[in-house]
């Protein structure tokens, strides 16, 4: 259906963070799901085999830029979305994740360094998508907000300058989100559980995130 991946040049805007929401949410919403984790650190594969517990989804680690279009491509037949997480920095696996994907999320935080990456990833995705001849959506979001201090006001108004496609949601900086790493479990209630359940809904109204399963409706021959 669509392969969607995480990507930016800098290590800790939250690739792998991202990548376990919405990997947790579409299993909990019995979107049938595979996570494909580029990063050599493993932190995405890891989390899933030793720490999540929520509805199952499959996740493969490999890093090998020559397998990781195959995959993507294999995995994208028979689920309703494949999400790849990437390594923070512009490596060939990276580069590979790119070109195969339909759509790339590039998370950023309020700082100048970040705007600065999120634009050289958008560029990045730009000219890998003229390479290969097709159209790759890219959207950046903003991650570890703390709303309403300057310095968010200030780089939400400098995203829309530099004329960057940002998500309308953004997720806060929370230790809901920091604890994920360990804790296996999205949050379930209060701010956090309705920031992620926006972002979500965000992500499936521009069609980046289906709304419901065709492989689970094909499967019980519907
Ligand atoms: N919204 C958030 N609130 C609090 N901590 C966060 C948030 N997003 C990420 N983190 C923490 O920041 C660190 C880097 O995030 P991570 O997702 O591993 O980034 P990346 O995969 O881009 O390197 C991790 O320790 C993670 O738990
Ligand atoms: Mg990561």
């Amino acid at each position: 259906m669509a392969i969607l991946t995480v990507a930016s040049f800098k290590g800790g805007p939250g690739k792998t963070t991202l990548c376990q929401v919405i990997a947790a949410c579409c299993a909990k919403d019995e979107l049938k799901i595979a996570v494909i984790d580029a990063d050599p650190t493993k932190a995405m594969s890891t989390w899933h085999a030793e720490t999540y517990e929520g509805r199952p989804f499959e996740c493969f680690a490999e890093t090998s830029e020559r397998a990781i279009a195959d995959l993507a491509i294999s995995l994208d037949e028979r689920c309703d979305l494949v999400v790849i997480d990437t390594a923070g920095f512009g490596n060939l696996a990276g580069a590979v994740a790119m070109t195969v994907a339909d759509n790339i999320l590039v998370p950023l935080t309020a700082g100048a360094a970040d705007l600065n990456q999120a634009e050289e990833t958008i560029k990045q995705a730009k000219g890998l998508a003229a390479a290969a001849r097709r159209k790759i959506e890219v959207r950046a979001v903003m991650n570890r907000l703390s709303l309403n201090t300057k310095l968010t006001r200030h780089a939400i108004r400098e995203l829309q300058e530099a004329g960057i496609p940002t998500l309308q949601s953004s997720i806060s900086h929370r230790t809901a989100f920091g604890e994920l790493s360990y804790s296996g479990m999205l949050p379930a209630k209060g701010a956090a559980a309705e920031e992620v359940e926006a972002f979500i809904a965000e992500l499936k109204q521009i069609g980046w995130v289906p709304h419901k399963s065709l492989h689970a409706s094909r499967e019980q021959g519907l």
